[in-house]
């Protein structure tokens, strides 16, 4: 399973990838808008954000019309190969989808929230599809029992579509999607981070190191 971040914050980004462990990078408006404080513009910030990551990075588009969702993924696209563009799961989203699949953008269909739009958005020709497990949690549906319902679904079919869990809350929605065989999460790097903690790593560690602490130095010369 991969690992995407789901931020658009230079210094979050930089960090994860420094741990081998990132990807890709989801964002969307509101993650692009937190970022875009003082000096900083949306050219300047994906350029940055594609200067560190070499796998997907998914932009959203935030026109509501087919034809303009296309020529917005056009620009998106010129900004670097390995840009994905993200377009909102509306009919008129889907008549971008269809386009954008003949013109060779790759797409990740955003705001998934049940079985039928994942099927109906990979009809149209999503690369990627995104269901919205935290948000679905949020209104007291479980959303990783969509996730298992999208898997079995494509899996039936054969459809390769890859569906990216995402609106995690934390490690658990990243270990059951693992279970269920998603393709890959995106997370805030919050809960990236709690991936690599467990008190008895650290108790662990600690023992080991106080143990070590108490041999007499000389004892310890390599040479
Ligand atoms: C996915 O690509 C979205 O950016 C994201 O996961 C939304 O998550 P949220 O519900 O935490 O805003």
């Amino acid at each position: 399973m991969k690992f995407f971040l789901d931020t658009a914050n230079i210094e979050e980004i930089r960090e994860g990838v420094s741990w081998g462990a990132v990807d890709g990078i989801t964002t969307n408006p509101t993650l692009i808008s937190k970022e875009l404080k003082g000096e900083m513009n949306f050219r300047k910030l994906v350029t940055s954000i594609l200067d560190l990551v070499k796998g997907p990075v998914s932009l959203e588009v935030t026109s509501l019309k087919h034809d303009e969702m296309i020529e917005e993924a056009k620009r998106l696209k010129k900004l670097g190969d390995n840009v994905v563009v993200k377009i909102p799961t509306t009919v008129e989203g889907l008549k971008a989808l269809k386009i954008l699949k003949e013109i060779g953008i790759e797409t990740n269909a955003t705001l998934v929230f049940s079985l039928s739009q994942a099927l109906m958005v990979v009809k149209a020709g999503a690369t990627y599809v995104s269901p919205f497990v935290g948000r679905l949690d949020d209104i007291g549906e479980d959303g990783m029992s969509l996730i298992e319902d999208i898997r079995t679904a494509y899996d039936n079919y054969g459809i390769n579509a890859k569906i990216i869990v995402a609106s995690i809350r934390h490690p658990v929605h990243v270990r059951e999607s693992a279970l269920i065989g998603a393709d890959i999460v995106t997370m805030p790097f919050d809960v990236f981070k709690k991936l690599m903690s467990h008190p008895k790593t650290d108790e662990g560690l600690k023992r080991f190191l106080d143990d070590w602490d108490k041999i007499d130095r000389g004892k310890l010369r390599l040479e």
